[in-house]
């Protein structure tokens, strides 16, 4: 290989280590598992795996190839495309809508990460040795109950994030990336391994997430899985656009999406099966809500041979993958702050750093000191926030981006970013863009509110 391709290769697999970074987190690990368990399981899996291929791979084509024609920050980039297009200015609104849903997104994804950081140390510390699953139970529910210990590992992760962040996501993140990656994969692996020959619940577990039954379809689950799908590829808010810029001119972008979004996606289906085995082993509810993974999990090491080490590395990379997640969230609204020339690019992360530690804390509290309170109607301050993000603003900005790319870009620019892909592909990705994706989430949107 000459020194010049194994330079390309270098930064494409960089882009794709900072994406998949993005994209895998606790929306794989931790939201998946307990939102399909919420919503029927297979139903809500279907749904989710049909939305990924015929609304997330297409908008994350258009993402990237926004991020790499226009190669600053979403709301810059946006600005760039609109003028080169002759498009309205106005479409910089998906822009500035990616950084008010990252902001609420950082604050609730920083107080569920301080979970896993806390559950490292109690899986050092050995706390489920040998548990059961009302102990499980209970450790779980005094943790979440004590509103200190939430904030200070909120605190301590938002730390984290925006310390990396405040220094540029350099050097040091994508060796992690390239580390935790695969470590992450192997765990998981090991993990289906022993869910498989150990729970004696494993195919319950599975049919669970892969047979869906009529009766459990309604527009409300489906709604959620489009949510969810956006959430898991990090789209709709500008990212994915962001990180764009990282990818050399000369690798496809077709081709880097769909590594992402197996990827991605393959990490979801193997927690889930990991998660249900022990669930249905163990007599716990599938719709137990944002503590599944953090009761069922802990069984599982707790009762495994050295489930002590695994148990902690396991948090350990969760946490690891939290936090690349987290950079890329915050990332659209640091640019932004930065770019404006008025701030240095650390003022800018510690101050948004700040303000979602301080919205954060709305969700810390409505596990305790704010449970009777809801800002939406029947949903706690925690609840509020997700859905506003994942499944209003995140969906929404796809639409707009689909629409954008598909109707308004310069036809050159997306011939320009895509020489790699035939021309059947490419008008299949435009009608994708046009009717297909926009459409979908419309009529997604329209039927939650069938029920
Ligand atoms: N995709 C991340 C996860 O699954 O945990 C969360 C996320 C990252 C959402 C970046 C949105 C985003 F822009």
């Amino acid at each position: 290989m000459t020194a010049s391709s194994s330079g390309m290769w270098s930064s494409r697999l960089i882009f794709i280590l900072a994406a998949a970074g993005s994209a895998v987190g606790l929306g794989n690990i931790w939201r998946f598992p307990y939102v399909a368990g919420e919503n029927g399981g297979g139903v809500f899996v279907l749904a989710y795996l049909l939305c990924i291929c015929v609304i997330g791979l297409p908008i994350m084509i258009a993402e990237i190839v926004l991020g790499r024609a226009g190669k600053n920050s979403p709301i810059a980039s946006m600005k760039i495309m609109a003028r080169d297009s002759g498009a309205n200015p106005a479409w910089q609104i998906i822009g500035w809508m990616g950084v008010v849903a990252g902001f609420m997104i950082l604050s609730f994804y920083s107080v569920i990460a301080g979970w896993a950081l806390a559950y490292f140390l109690k899986m050092i510390q050995g706390a489920f040795l040998g548990i059961d699953a009302d102990s499980a139970n209970r450790v779980f529910e005094d943790f979440i109950s004590n509103p200190h210990r939430l904030v200070f590992w909120h605190t301590i992760f938002m730390a984290i994030t925006i310390f990396i962040t405040s220094r540029g996501v350099g050097q040091g993140l994508e060796r992690a990336v390239k580390l935790l990656m695969p470590g992450l994969f192997l765990l998981l692996i090991l993990l289906v391994i022993w869910a498989a020959s150990s729970s004696g619940y494993f195919l319950k577990g599975i049919s669970f997430l892969f047979s869906p039954k009529p009766e459990d379809f309604s527009g409300d689950s489906v709604f959620l899985a489009m949510g969810q799908a956006f959430f898991t590829l990090s789209l709709g808010m500008g990212a994915i656009m962001a990180y764009g810029a990282y990818l050399p001119k000369s690798a496809g972008i077709a081709g880097s999406a769909l590594t992402i979004g197996v990827l991605d996606t393959l990490v979801a289906l193997l927690s889930g099966m990991i998660i249900f085995p022990i669930v249905f082993a163990n007599g716990l509810e599938p719709s137990a809500g944002p503590g599944l993974m953090f009761v069922s999990l802990p069984l599982a090491f707790g009762n495994m041979v050295a489930g002590q080490i695994f148990g902690a590395l396991f948090f350990l990379l969760v946490s690891f993958a939290a936090v690349t997640s987290a950079i890329s969230i915050s990332e659209p609204a640091v640019a932004w702050l930065s770019e404006k020339g008025k701030f240095a690019r650390s003022t800018s992360a510690y101050t948004i750093g700040f303000l979602a530690w301080l919205l954060g804390l709305g969700s810390a509290f409505s596990f305790n000191l704010m449970s009777g309170f809801t800002l939406l109607p029947e949903k706690s301050f925690f609840d509020s926030m997700d859905f506003l993000s994942n499944n209003v603003l995140l969906p929404f900005g796809g639409i707009l981006i689909s629409l954008f790319v598909g109707w308004r870009l310069k036809p050159e620019i997306l011939l320009d970013q895509l020489p790699e892909i035939s021309r059947f592909f490419l008008g299949l990705l435009i009608f994708s863009l046009r009717f297909i994706a926009p459409g979908a989430i419309f009529l997604v949107f329209a039927m939650s509110f069938l029920k």
